[in-house]
């Protein structure tokens, strides 16, 4: 497995590189990321280009047997470009234009931005095709969905709606658009969501669509440099990095055309008090694993506090610079890289922490970094092995940002009961593969569900099939309630999932910060809080009520039996040993071996290949671990990761 450094030499002064260089090679970095910042010292003026420095960085890794991710410079466009065209500076929201001198902030469909950022790729790539020491280009950096409001971005979004739509007639049925008023009559009065009212306001079904537009519009700008790219490498991976931000791009689409998907990976070091909390690393690594069903790598990660746009955070604690890339391995990702060698002593992000402090003496992070390059060296073997998993759980980007749009209730979003039941069914130690809504699920026994707002002929389809032929789904509260537009249906909830959950939504309770509380047929009482759906089974046995308000002893958890399959309905947010009870007896139902006895956030998972398994336990707390895992007894420090190898 491989561990590598993003690095900024245009940051340092040169008599730093050999020195940075022959340290990466003794602590066993064996990638560097470049460039992805750098087109002021690249094409300091217009057509003007210095190679010069890069060529010589590359060579002195290179003679060091380190390898290269080099990146199209596109994000941050040299001063003197904005100034010869200050509007290819992205529009925002109020009509004003951005910034410069921060970064992310050209507009991607402005057509000066576009000739000169096919300028640079053209020149860049045509220079580095045949060096062997380039083993993969980065699309720019964590591109985000784009929000600009500049007039051509305004006409891609008509051209996007006439592609979708054909007719403005067919918008306003699309989007419900006699409320209001706010029927169109000419494609001109279609505008972006300028102005300063909430999105909650807007119609939520132009909303939705403005989040596919815009997410569209950044992908046709990855597609587009991915042609640049192969043009002239061919055989060069590309990928673009990516993380959990407000304007997130739909990652399924982001990742078609490219080779590898790489994920920036910022686990917090703010150690939670509350033993609730659930983590949600685990999850997110999954998700990324689920994007193109492979390994992944990290671009980005965690390597010091952090802090820059919000104060500085808690310094990682002895164990997580380690523990956090193996748990990444652990999840499926084959190369992790490090944000970054040492700290900026200029510049926004002076104050997020490198592996290096501003002092450039090597302390107590780098040492543990240095032991994590050998302990991933030694786990070659592992490279070629994959995560097998009998459980998936579904997510959707649409669902996502219908949720940002209408957040439903006080403290309920999107991803909460997915990592609630995630974390409940990796408690027993399982692999599970956190998938797009539209694949396909017949491989799996145990299909999670949660939250299936806006709903989907085909999807739903699958969803039944699957149970009728064995399979078990488990659907939560807020299933059903969307056409494909986000509009409601007009019957009642679950409505297309009726009949699989056997059971109906009578009525539903908000109760956001409030809390409540369901009693299980064995009489045991647990927590519930933002939502209550208060359910009449039709088919299902009910095996939970509620125990409080005007619907207690109504059912608020539901078992029906579907074909030869199982559908479980769970209609509120419970505490998380309710989701632990529930997924143990959904794991004995459907004869999936599994593990007990891991303490709470102690982590297990498994890759497989030809003849080899490697067992992965992480404990991800910060106190000692003992624990009896099938008669074993295991002890972990902090953050600790035990691997074993069996075969290979
Ligand atoms: C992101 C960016 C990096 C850097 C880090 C830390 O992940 O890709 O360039 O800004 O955040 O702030
Ligand atoms: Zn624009």
């Amino acid at each position: 497995m491989i561990i590598g450094v993003d690095y900024y030499p245009e940051h340092w002064d040169k008599s730093l590189w050999k020195a940075d260089a022959d340290l990466m090679r003794e602590s066993g970095v064996k990638i560097v990321r470049l460039a992805e910042f750098a087109w002021c010292r690249l094409e300091p003026q217009e057509g003007n280009f210095d190679f010069g420095w890069l060529d010589e960085i590359i060579g002195i890794l290179s003679e060091r047997d380190i390898k290269i991710v080099l990146c199209t410079p596109t994000n941050c466009p040299p001063m003197w470009f904005y100034e010869k065209y200050p509007d290819a500076v992205q529009t925002e929201k109020d009509g004003r234009k951005t910034n410069t001198g921060i970064r992310g902030h050209r507009c991607i469909n402005n057509a000066d931005f576009l000739r000169y950022a096919e300028r640079i790729i053209d020149t860049m790539t045509k220079r580095y095709a045949d060096n062997k020491a380039i083993i993969a280009w980065q699309i720019d950096n964590e591109l985000e969905a784009n929000f600009c409001f500049c007039e051509t971005c305004i006409g891609k979004y008509r051209s996007w709606l006439k592609a979708r739509y054909t007719t403005v007639e067919a918008v306003n049925k699309a989007y419900g658009n006699n409320m209001w008023s706010g029927e169109y009559s000419s494609w001109e009065q279609i505008k972006p969501p300028f102005g300063s009212y909430p999105d909650a306001w807007l119609n939520p079904s132009y909303m939705l669509d403005y989040n596919r537009y815009a997410s569209d519009s950044v992908v046709e700008h990855i597609n587009w440099q991915q042609e640049l790219i192969r043009k002239n490498c061919p055989d060069t991976a590309i990928t673009t990095n990516v993380w959990f931000c407000r304007n997130m791009p739909n990652f399924y689409d982001e990742f078609k055309k490219l080779d590898f998907i790489s994920y920036d990976n910022y686990p917090t070091t703010r150690l939670p008090d509350n033993s609730e909390e659930c983590y949600s690393h685990a999850f997110h690594l999954d998700l990324m694993r689920g994007v193109k069903r492979k390994g992944f790598w990290v671009m980005e990660q965690l390597s010091g506090g952090l802090g820059c746009w919000a104060p500085m955070g808690r310094t990682p604690s002895p164990g997580m610079i380690k523990g956090y890339s193996l748990q990444a391995f652990a999840h499926g990702a084959d190369t992790v890289v490090h944000f970054r060698w040492r700290t900026a002593v200029s510049g926004a992000e002076m104050h997020w922490h490198g592996l290096i402090d501003h002092s450039n003496v090597p302390g107590r992070r780098f040492k543990e970094f240095s032991e994590l390059c050998k302990e991933a060296a030694a786990l070659e073997a592992v490279r070629n092995t994959e995560i097998r998993s009998d459980i998936a759980i579904l997510y959707s980007p649409d669902d996502e940002y219908a949720f940002k749009i209408q957040p439903q209730t006080n403290g309920m979003y999107y991803m909460e009961q997915h990592f609630l039941l995630h974390s409940a069914f990796a408690k027993y130690g399982l692999n599970i593969d956190v998938i797009s809504r539209l694949e396909d699920i017949s491989r799996y026994k145990i299909v999670i569900a949660p939250q299936m707002y806006l709903t989907d002929e085909a999807v739903t389809k699958r969803l039944y099939e699957f149970t009728e032929n064995g399979g078990t789904v488990v659907l939560t509260n807020r299933s059903g309630v969307k056409d494909e537009n986000n509009k409601c249906i007009m019957e009642q909830l679950p409505t297309v999932y009726r009949k699989l959950v056997g059971a109906y939504v009578e009525e539903y309770d908000p109760i956001g910060y409030d809390t409540s509380s369901i009693r299980l047929t064995d009489g045991s009482i647990y927590k519930c809080r933002q939502w209550c759906d208060i359910l009449c089974p039709e088919t299902a046995e009910t095996i939970a009520v509620y125990d409080e308000e005007f619907y207690k002893g109504k059912a608020a958890i539901t078992r029906n039996s579907c074909g030869r399959g199982t559908a479980y309905y769970i209609g509120t947010v419970c505490e998380k040993k309710l989701y632990c009870k529930l997924a143990k007896d959904i794991l004995l139902e459907s004869g999936i071996p599994f593990v007990e006895g891991l303490p709470d956030n102690v982590e297990f998972t498994t890759r497989t290949g030809d003849g080899i398994i490697a067992r992965f336990i992480f404990n991800n707390t910060s106190k000692n671990q003992h624990f009896t895992l099938d008669k074993e007894e295991i002890s972990l420090a902090p953050f600790e990761m035990k691997i074993d190898i069996i075969g290979g």
